[in-house]
């Protein structure tokens, strides 16, 4: 673990997502239904014409993202994220696509990233904001570390916004979710699919839609946009970094 790690959300996003990289990225595709893989295309999207220099990817995790940044992009991108055990994973991944001289992968936390102002052309991250104290606050540090201009683009869940296909998903995160995480991935995958659910809504119920938006533009971004994706149980984010 990372020793300067402060805070328990922090500590609790560690103990979450340290045992489960082994199988992490195909049981991510197999629990959203294949919708993973269409939702990062889609976030991706917005960084492919800012295509050269450096990106960011935070909550790089087993590297997934970074990795696809390397294929539609002809950046060099570097990942960070705060838990080691999905970092080892994510070098694995990168030498068996033999990009290790594109990605590099750094341990660090969203609140305080380990590089000078302005230092990346463009950056992303994923499901990332439910896991920090202050979301306001993380977005204003992701800013820091971008240029005038650069593009950002993000990937969370969300909780459909329609009420019959909210309750279709209340029932998919809080029964199909954790069962079907138990089957697949055991104990640990268990907790997962227990977790996910209630945190989506109480994200929410906290911190709506509307306040997110608001908080990209408070945080230095301008331009921003939102897609709803799938029926709502995911949310592709854009913008781009004002010139303050
Ligand atoms: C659901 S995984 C996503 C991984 C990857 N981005 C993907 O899409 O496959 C979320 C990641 O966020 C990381 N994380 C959680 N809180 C973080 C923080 N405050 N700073 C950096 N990484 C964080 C976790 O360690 C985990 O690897």
């Amino acid at each position: 673990m990372l020793g300067y790690v402060a805070g328990d959300r922090n500590r609790f996003a560690q103990q979450l997502f340290t045992p489960l990289p082994q199988r992490y990225d195909r049981l991510a595709e197999v629990l959203s239904m294949g919708q993973n893989g269409r939702w990062r295309r889609a976030m991706i999207d917005h960084i492919v014409p800012q295509s050269e220099g450096r990106v960011l990817d935070v909550a790089s995790g087993t590297a997934g993202v970074a990795l696809q940044l390397t294929e539609r992009t002809t950046s060099t991108v570097v990942g960070v994220d705060l838990t080691l055990e999905m970092l080892a994973q994510g070098r694995r991944n990168i030498a068996d696509a033999r990009q290790e001289r594109r990605v590099q992968l750094v341990a660090g936390r969203a609140e305080q990233l380990p590089f000078p102002d302005q230092s990346f052309d463009a950056l992303t991250f994923t499901y990332l904001l439910r896991y920090v104290d202050d979301p306001l606050a993380t977005l204003g540090e992701l800013a820091r570390v971008v240029k005038p201009g650069a593009s950002v683009a993000s990937l969370e869940f969300l909780a459909p916004p329609n009420p019959f296909w909210r309750f279709m998903w209340w029932l998919y995160t809080r029964l199909v979710l954790p069962v079907g995480g138990a089957i697949t991935g055991g104990r640990e995958w268990f907790r997962v699919g227990r977790f996910l659910g209630p945190n989506i809504s109480s994200h929410y119920r906290r911190y709506p839609l509307a306040w997110t938006e608001e908080a990209w533009r408070q945080a230095g971004f301008e331009n921003v946009g939102v897609r709803i994706m799938s029926l709502g149980g995911g949310l592709v984010m854009w913008g781009t970094r004002r010139d303050d």
